[in-house]
């Protein structure tokens, strides 16, 4: 029995421990209910009364010997792993970043939406390739008028008919020939322009549109839609002006300036030192596009509005390039994130 003890003493202290497996089969081997320790004590009863006293010291030395290994190893185990999984590795590649995020363009465009969905407005779409009609002759641009070069776009040679839409005031005219007033809309959208492309102009942008018709609609209600919008969009110390323009479709015709964000008003470079920045341009909707559209103008009044998202969002983000919005760099994109829309 002696014998046996020493050979089983020997097995537990060459018993390499290097990992949390190595220590459960040492538990399994040697100290557990069926282990070989164990197992020498159930063997105690058959000894003699002597025999068991000096064999029962020296095999609670082994099983004492035994637990004292297992409890060290388990430590040295738990120790280590927790080191290894804390220890970082500098050189290693960084974990890539796989969420994709909503182009600028469009967290502005949602933002816009979202403000005007709020005072009752609905999100209306239309086509980008257009007919003269819609684009131009419905809202009151006479054939060669000159207010058609403000803006010039491509045509197709083919048929001089067809064009792609220069400004999304082409689903203003579907609406009113869709619906009866009450219309309250706005219309979002991709248009096109032929401009040479630079850091201010670009062949296309996105513009938003809006529109309301009913009876008694007023310049009072244009102004203070508007200025709803911008203290919403641009905080509300922002301050609003009105300037008369001209649009052949609206009469009278506004176009609208907010206090230039960046230097508060002082004057800077992006508002060319006047304080003012020009983010819209609006108007009572001309009798001539009602008739047009087929609503009785002496029933009906209207305001419009139209802003480009290039240039709201400019201003929110500080982009100064309009190119930098459709070159698909990724690394620009990226930055846009965090933003909340
Ligand atoms: N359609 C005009 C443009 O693109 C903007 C506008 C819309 C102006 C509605 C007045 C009213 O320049």
């Amino acid at each position: 029995m002696e014998e046996i003890i020493k050979k089983i003493k020997t097995e537990v202290e060459t018993f390499v421990i290097e990992n949390a497996n190595h220590v459960e089969e040492f538990r399994l081997k040697f100290i557990s209910k069926k282990g070989l320790v164990t197992e020498l004590f159930e063997q105690l009863k058959h000894l003699t009364k002597e025999e068991k006293q000096k064999v029962g010291k020296i095999l609670n030395e082994l099983k004492q010997f035994a637990e004292a290994k297992f409890t060290e190893a388990q430590t040295n185990v738990a120790a280590s792993h927790k080191k290894n999984s804390q220890a970082i590795d500098f050189t290693l590649p960084p974990v890539p970043d796989k969420t994709g995020n909503l182009h600028p363009l469009t967290l502005t465009r949602n933002r816009i939406i979202e403000i005007f969905e709020r005072l009752g407005f609905s999100v209306a779409d239309g086509p980008e390739i257009e007919d003269d009609w819609h684009n131009f002759s419905a809202l009151n641009f006479p054939p060669n008028h000159p207010a058609r070069e403000m803006q010039d776009t491509f045509f197709i040679e083919k048929n001089p008919e067809i064009l792609l839409r220069t400004h999304t005031s082409n689903v203003q005219v579907r609406l009113m020939n869709q619906q009866k007033p009450p219309i309250r809309a706005i219309m979002p959208g991709r248009v096109y322009r032929n401009e040479a492309i630079s850091a201010r102009a670009h062949c296309f942008f996105h513009q938003v549109e809006g529109l309301y018709v009913d009876k008694n609609v007023g310049f009072a209600d244009l102004k203070q839609t508007l200025y709803h919008f911008a203290k919403e969009m641009y905080g509300h110390d922002t301050k609003i002006r009105f300037r008369p323009s001209y649009f052949p479709f609206t009469e009278p015709s506004a176009e609208i300036d907010i206090s230039c964000l960046i230097c508060k008003g002082k004057g800077c470079n992006v508002c060319k030192h006047t304080g003012w920045v020009e983010i819209a341009g609006s108007g009572m909707v001309h009798p001539n596009v009602l008739r047009n559209c087929g609503i009785d103008p002496e029933e009906y009044t209207g305001f419009a509005f139209g802003m480009g998202i290039e240039r709201v969002t400019m201003l929110r983000y500080q982009v100064n390039d309009l190119r930098l919005y459709s070159e698909n760099d990724i690394r620009f994109l990226k930055q846009f994130k965090t933003v909340v829309s």
